[in-house]
């Protein structure tokens, strides 16, 4: 059975195509388009999953009526149903919180554990406990609109000046650089506890005047502060009311990496899907439909470019001009570029940073993540687990040998790398470790400023001429 599942009208389209649990593609509407955070399904994206198989059943993410009334619930209908279709091709609905469940369930090691899902909005659940237990999954738990986990993070991202929905993480970026205590006392009276909250968020925050640029900071670390303590509550009700030892974490909040490393604090096992937002749930409503485990191998399952992995050509470039960009196989499923659209860089001087940032013209004190050799992982930052999606915040235990992969809070945001997982960029690091010492590579996303990550030939050749920069390929 080809399932061939989609998300959209709602940010970050995307879709996958899964034959008989195996995941043949998943891809994101924007890499296609070229339209950040695009709303829609292309024709593009689509050729480029149909050419693994003709859907059997079409999988939809949402309960378009039922978000239809929410919305409608707010003052004003919107742009609610969904444009893609095909004709005589049957299709099935699920909902919101449950396709980012089925996403992170069925694509998760485990056959039992309680799933955690947190976002901004579904339909009306904004933040939902299931229990999962070997093929099935069900609903404990639920809090409903307007009380919402990122609604909360979302209002505070505008305030300071952001895109809400779209760039929480600066914000999260910007909290290092702010005193917490300074206003964690007010931004705690906006979510005092995870039943709570001031008003409804959804209408932004419209009771606080901000004074200086460093009041933003100061705003932003508060606001992790308070998230992190009532993530913290919420993560042990959920324990509490299931009696699981295994977490699934989903929806847009689990892309807070600082804020995710204290999951393992309560939980023995944590599996966060590396696409865990509304773009993942493609992949989810296939899951829920086909209601098994897929057989997940990796979150290289995009456009593909084909090719090897240019080893001997990114430890060249490393070596001739401390940068490296590669773009080859198949493209990530998710936010992180994990080594197939990638700039490599070496990590041990600071001034690394700059040139990078000359590429990426951005904020200066966002943070670049390191990718190390998974067995040295733990030499070289605060950690006993593996992180290969790049999905947690650590401490850095070395951080005058590689300072540019290190934030102003002595924290790295780290992608862990072992042969099996990615045998191209594993033999890389291992070929920088012998000739440098250092196991750890700097790792950032290939794009040009203000598009999404690079994804065809097309937008190779592009970058190329934009930058005049040769990419490893
Ligand atoms: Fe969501």
């Amino acid at each position: 059975m080809i399932i061939l599942g989609i998300n959209e009208t709602s940010h970050d389209a995307s879709a996958s195509l899964i034959k008989d649990g195996k995941i043949l593609f998943a891809g994101h509407a924007e890499r296609y388009s070229k339209q950040k955070n695009d709303w829609y399904i292309n024709d593009s994206l689509i050729e480029d999953a149909l050419q693994y198989g003709k859907p059997d059943h079409i999988a939809y993410y949402e309960k378009p009526l039922l978000k239809a009334s929410r919305l409608a619930f707010r003052g004003g209908l919107g742009d609610w149903k969904p444009r893609f279709n095909i004709e005589k091709i049957p299709r099935k609905s699920f909902s919101h919180h449950y396709s980012h469940a089925s996403a992170g369930y069925y694509t998760s090691p485990f056959n039992d554990a309680v799933i955690v899902v947190l976002d901004s909005i579904g339909e009306y659940n904004t933040s939902t406990i299931w229990i999962g237990e070997k093929n099935n999954i069900k609903l404990k738990y639920k809090q409903n609109y307007p009380v919402s986990f990122g609604l909360f993070y979302s209002a505070f991202t505008q305030l300071v000046g952001l895109m809400p929905n779209q760039e929480e993480y600066i914000m999260m970026g910007m909290a290092a650089y702010g005193d917490s205590e300074k206003y964690f006392k007010k931004v705690n009276e906006y979510f005092p506890n995870i039943k709570k909250q001031k008003y409804n968020f959804h209408n932004g925050i419209n009771d606080w005047d901000l004074v200086t640029e460093q009041d933003k900071f100061d705003i932003a670390a508060a606001v992790q502060k308070v998230y992190e303590l009532r993530l913290t509550d919420f993560m042990t009700h959920a324990k509490k009311i299931t009696g699981k030892n295994n977490l699934v974490f989903m929806g847009g909040c689990a892309l807070n990496c600082s804020a995710n490393t204290l999951l393992w604090n309560i939980f023995s096992d944590v599996w966060i899907m590396p696409n865990p937002g509304d773009a993942g749930s493609s992949l989810g409503a296939a899951a829920a439909l086909y209601g098994k485990h897929l057989d997940w191998q990796s979150p290289y399952i995009g456009h593909d470019l084909g090719g090897e992995y240019p080893v001997e050509q990114i430890i060249t470039e490393l070596i001739k001009n401390k940068i490296a960009a590669v773009a080859t196989g198949k493209a990530e499923y998710g936010p992180r570029a994990l080594g197939n659209r990638s700039i490599l860089a070496d990590p041990r001087n600071s001034n690394i940073k700059n040139e990078v940032n000359k590429i990426k013209k951005r904020e200066l004190f966002r943070p670049f993540a390191p990718v190390v050799l998974e067995e040295y992982a733990n030499k070289w930052f605060d950690m006993d687990f593996t992180s290969p999606y790049m999905q947690y915040a650590v401490k850095c235990l070395q951080p005058d040998k590689i300072p540019s992969v290190v934030h102003k809070d002595g924290t790295s945001r780290v992608q862990t790398v072992n042969a099996k997982q990615h045998p191209g960029l594993h033999q890389v690091l291992s070929n920088w470790y012998v000739l440098t010492g250092v196991p750890v590579l700097l790792n950032t996303s290939l794009n040009i400023k203000g598009q999404p990550l690079l994804n065809d030939s097309n937008d190779i050749i592009e970058w190329e001429k934009t930058y005049n920069f040769n990419i490893c390929k």
